[in-house]
């Protein structure tokens, strides 16, 4: 049976500008992925080479046929030093736009996707009240310069990601402590006492505070440039499940990583959900995925149900209008890659059929890409990269996601 999406509905896919651009070398994360004894397990180099790839990839996703890309602008290349704000990195992103323009992709344009300029973190980086000045200032500059050509904006994407890794994923990991963070400093021109307060990894309440202060300062910033800009952040969730009488303990996580954050987004435009897994708790604490499910190659559970528990969640508490800003699998499994969107966007529908104000759904990624810590491994792309000759090969996965969001439905 065919299932209809509402008509407008979005459909997209995502990157972010270090995971497939290359050489991005003013920023914190190129020189953390090459301190001797580092927790990267390769550096992202070259990655996918969008940069200049960008006209190409553009009509590829286009001919796929998608009707929106969302990618992220690079601060570490529009400001590579304070106050100095480079034209041509401001041109090159000027034709990125044009070009989805020109193919007929609505972009949505992330100005922070967890990487920061050196300069800024060699300064307090996300523990520095400052830094939410300066973050607004560059989100203004680049709105007063692109904000013509854009459709939609998110000011920092997954602004709750330290929280979520420091409290989840490193659990027990103290990142301060760490050799490669230690031996970072002197080349940002730090005292071994500084604290190295990159975005990712700075799980501090204090650090909480700036990062919600310059998602708000943002917000102003690009609504004085263009006040009609539907402007939102992203918050990465998880399917936060209860069992043996772990409510209490689930309930407290979930308020610490999630639930504030949703609630910071009250009054905004819009919110971007983004959700992969799910993770179960009881009333020890965090437990070890379930035997006998499915697991992907980010070491979590296959569990495509993610979407609709946190769509539902997330309208409970934010109670904004909704775009899934992210969502999707890695795995080498072409097969299973199709079963797990089609299990996602049926929790879509359902959210749907009761009501939920969802506007639209970007799977993640359009290609596969530099996963952070993780380097290339796991292959989350609708497109296969072969990065020894960069060349593109469209996955069944990517021609059946395509397909749906030309003709904005589903066979069931
Ligand atoms: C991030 C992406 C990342 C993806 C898969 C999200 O947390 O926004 O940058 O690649 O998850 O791990």
């Amino acid at each position: 049976m065919k299932k209809n999406f509402p008509e407008g509905f979005i459909w997209g896919t995502a990157t972010a500008a270090h995971q497939v651009e290359g050489n991005n070398i003013n920023s914190d994360f190129w020189l953390l992925e090459r301190m001797p004894d580092t927790l990267f397990v390769e550096p992202s180099g070259d990655t996918i080479d969008h940069y200049h790839r960008y006209e190409n990839d553009i009509a590829l996703l286009a001919e796929m046929g998608f009707n929106s890309y969302r990618f992220s602008i690079e601060w570490a290349r529009i400001e590579p030093e304070e106050g100095y704000f480079s034209d041509a990195a401001i041109n090159h992103y000027r034709q990125m736009l044009e070009a989805c323009h020109r193919h007929k992709l609505k972009p949505m344009v992330t100005f922070h996707h967890f990487t920061s300029p050196r300069w800024l973190i060699a300064r307090g980086g996300w523990e520095n009240e400052e830094t939410a000045k300066k973050f607004a200032q560059y989100c203004a500059k680049v709105t007063s310069q692109l904000g013509d050509l854009i459709d939609r904006a998110c000011t920092i994407n997954e602004v709750n990601i330290p929280m979520v890794i420091n409290r989840i994923h490193l659990a027990g990991l103290d990142m301060q402590e760490l050799g490669f963070m230690q031996a970072a400093k002197p080349y940002l021109g730090m005292f071994p006492s500084d604290k190295l307060n990159t975005f990712m990894f700075t799980p501090s309440e204090k650090g909480r505070k700036v990062v919600l202060q310059a998602h708000k300062q943002a917000v102003a910033a690009i609504k004085s440039v263009r006040p009609d800009l539907p402007v939102g952040m992203t918050i990465s969730m998880d399917d936060m499940q209860a069992v043996d009488g772990g409510e209490a303990v689930r309930d407290s996580f979930r308020h610490d990583i999630e639930d504030v954050y949703l609630q910071a987004a009250r009054g905004d435009d819009f919110l971007g959900v983004q959700a992969y897994s799910r993770i179960r708790f009881g009333p020890e604490g965090k437990l070890a995925p379930e035997e006998g499910v499915e697991m992907t190659h980010m070491g979590v559970e296959f569990w495509p149900e993610a979407l609709e528990a946190t769509l539902r969640h997330a309208s409970r508490i934010a109670n904004v209008p909704m775009i899934v800003t992210e969502n999707g699998v890695a795995t080498s499994d072409d097969t299973r890659r199709v079963e797990y969107y089609r299990g996602a966007l049926e929790g879509v529908l359902n959210c749907l059929v009761d009501g939920l104000d969802i506007h639209g759904y970007y799977a993640w990624s359009a290609f596969d890409n530099f996963e952070w810590m993780l380097g290339y491994e796991p292959k989350f792309g609708l497109v296969e990269i072969n990065r020894a000759n960069q060349e593109r090969l469209v996955r069944q996965s990517g021609r059946w996601l395509g397909e749906i969001a030309r003709t904005n439905c589903i066979d069931e």
